[in-house]
């Protein structure tokens, strides 16, 4: 079985797609600095194998990919916060873009070409219309989005040149938590973000067959509250 390395996965959105992976069988190995993860998710809840270490560190890098059969890499480890980006731009630029480069060259040197990226519906800037599909003009309006946007494009160059395969997700804001209270997050509204956006499933359902589990609103908070319910009563 392959074994799949997860950047960010003792965040909130890389803890679920672990738990993910590892309901479907992977080995899983998450990298990830802590500077906003949890230890004990990976180590205790997940029970999977937790490197601690930072994307910008090559000889890490290296040890991974040569002490691993790694297939594939999901890279969900960056910086988030809107508003801190436009304050201060170059820790965004460093971590998001020249991180991920650095983790981009040492998958060349390992020979592992699989790259699913975690990008954002912010890097289309302001909606210009309601329904956001991918034909939306790219507009982003913040050191962050634009992190994104420029990853995006470094994909495209890496396939290009290089052969490097990769899937970009540019999700919209994560909400709920693990419907059996494993896992969650539900912090304040992120400063930056604009107040209301809507995208387009079709285009996901067409390719993937995907759909929504959990349409109603209602229900999604519902879990978020039962996971806090969860943690404060522990
Ligand atoms: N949460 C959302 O709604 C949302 C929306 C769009 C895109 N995204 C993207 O999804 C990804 C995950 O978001 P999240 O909400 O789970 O964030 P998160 O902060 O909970 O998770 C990110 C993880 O990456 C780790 N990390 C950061 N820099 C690192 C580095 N240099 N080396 C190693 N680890 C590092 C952090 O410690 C953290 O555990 C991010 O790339 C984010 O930009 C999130």
């Amino acid at each position: 079985m392959s074994t799949i390395l997860v950047t960010g996965g003792a965040g909130y959105i890389g803890s679920h797609a672990v738990l993910a992976l590892k309901n479907a069988g992977y080995e899983v190995i998450v990298l990830d600095n802590l500077s906003n993860g949890r230890r004990e998710l990976v180590e205790d809840v997940l029970q999977v194998k937790l490197i601690v270490g930072d994307l910008s560190d090559r000889s890490l890098l290296d040890d991974i990919f040569s002490t691993y059969n790694i297939t594939a890499v999901m890279h969900f480890a960056a910086y988030i916060a809107v508003g801190e980006s436009v304050t201060d731009p170059a820790k965004y630029y460093q971590n998001n873009v020249a991180g991920t480069l650095t983790l981009l060259k040492a998958m060349l040197a390992a020979s592992v070409n699989k790259f699913i990226f975690s990008s954002t519906c912010a890097l289309y800037g302001v909606p210009k219309f309601v329904l956001l599909t991918e034909e939306h003009p790219q507009d982003p309006i913040s050191p962050y989005a634009t992190s994104k946007w420029m990853v995006e494009r470094i994909l495209s160059d890496f396939d290009t040149a290089y052969n490097l395969k990769s899937v970009r997700f540019r999700y919209f804001n994560a909400a709920g938590a693990d419907t059996n209270g494993l896992l969650g997050e539900e912090r304040d509204r992120r400063p930056g973000d604009p107040p209301i956006l809507v995208g387009s499933s079709d285009k996901a359902t067409k390719i993937l067959g995907w759909h929504p589990e959990y349409p109603n609103l209602n229900e999604i908070i519902a879990h978020a509250w039962q996971w806090h319910h969860n943690i404060n009563n522990s």
